[in-house]
């Protein structure tokens, strides 16, 4: 089967598949994103974000594009630690923040493409980006046995830990927005 992982840009930036979960839309997402002012578009304020944030660090999210169709199936968003708000909030009180520390905030397979291995294609199609770029390391979020997939951003933990990825601590705090089974994941890319 022809897979084709691109950079997401404003020409495509309209493909980001809609997760299964209704609630969640990655198109207009800020939960991780930091300000959400209930004012302005979160679609078009994502997709400036997106451009803005090219012009620094480069794309920091990809499509994943199925069959001769190129029909959009999967999507992973990624960038700078400090450049989300929310997934700071992990860190607080439980360990430092790494430096230049780079990580995966979603991972987003459409129902009927899931079990084929996209989402791991996607991350390490990520990692290989990175290293280019000269990141090296690379953080992000599982959960580590959610009872369904639909409402976890990064998915589960087994995935990251195939790919090599180590826990560094486990995310545990009143907070609302954070699951008690949440885990902080790392892998160093050797550079
Ligand atoms: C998590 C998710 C990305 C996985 O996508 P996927 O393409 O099916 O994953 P893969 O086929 O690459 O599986 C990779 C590994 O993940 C783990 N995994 C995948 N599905 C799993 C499941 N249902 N239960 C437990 N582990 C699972 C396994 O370790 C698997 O490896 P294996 O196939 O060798 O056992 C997908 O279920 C998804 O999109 N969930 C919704 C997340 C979401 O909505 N995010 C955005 C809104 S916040």
């Amino acid at each position: 089967m022809e897979i084709k992982i691109v950079d997401i840009n404003t020409k495509n930036f309209d493909l980001i598949p809609r997760p299964a979960d209704r609630r969640y839309n990655c198109q207009e997402c800020f939960f991780w994103m930091g300000k959400w002012d209930g004012k302005l578009d979160l679609v078009k304020q994502k997709k400036k974000w997106f451009v803005k944030k090219a012009g620094k660090y480069g794309s920091l999210g990809k499509l994943l594009l199925w069959g001769k169709r190129q029909k959009p199936v999967g999507y992973i968003q990624f960038g700078p630690i400090s450049e989300f708000e929310t997934v700071r909030i992990f860190y607080q009180d439980m360990a430092p923040i790494p430096r230049n520390g780079w990580c995966i905030t979603c991972v987003a397979v459409d129902t009927n493409y899931r079990g084929k291995g996209l989402a791991k294609r996607l991350i390490r199609n990520v990692l290989r980006d990175l290293k280019r770029r000269g990141v090296r390391t690379v953080d992000a979020y599982p959960v580590k046995k959610p009872k369904s997939l639909n409402q976890v951003p990064c998915g589960p933990t087994t995935l990251f830990k195939e790919l090599s990825f180590e826990s560094v601590f486990k995310v545990n705090t009143n907070r609302k927005i954070i699951r008690d089974d949440n885990l902080v994941v790392r892998k160093k890319l050797k550079q």
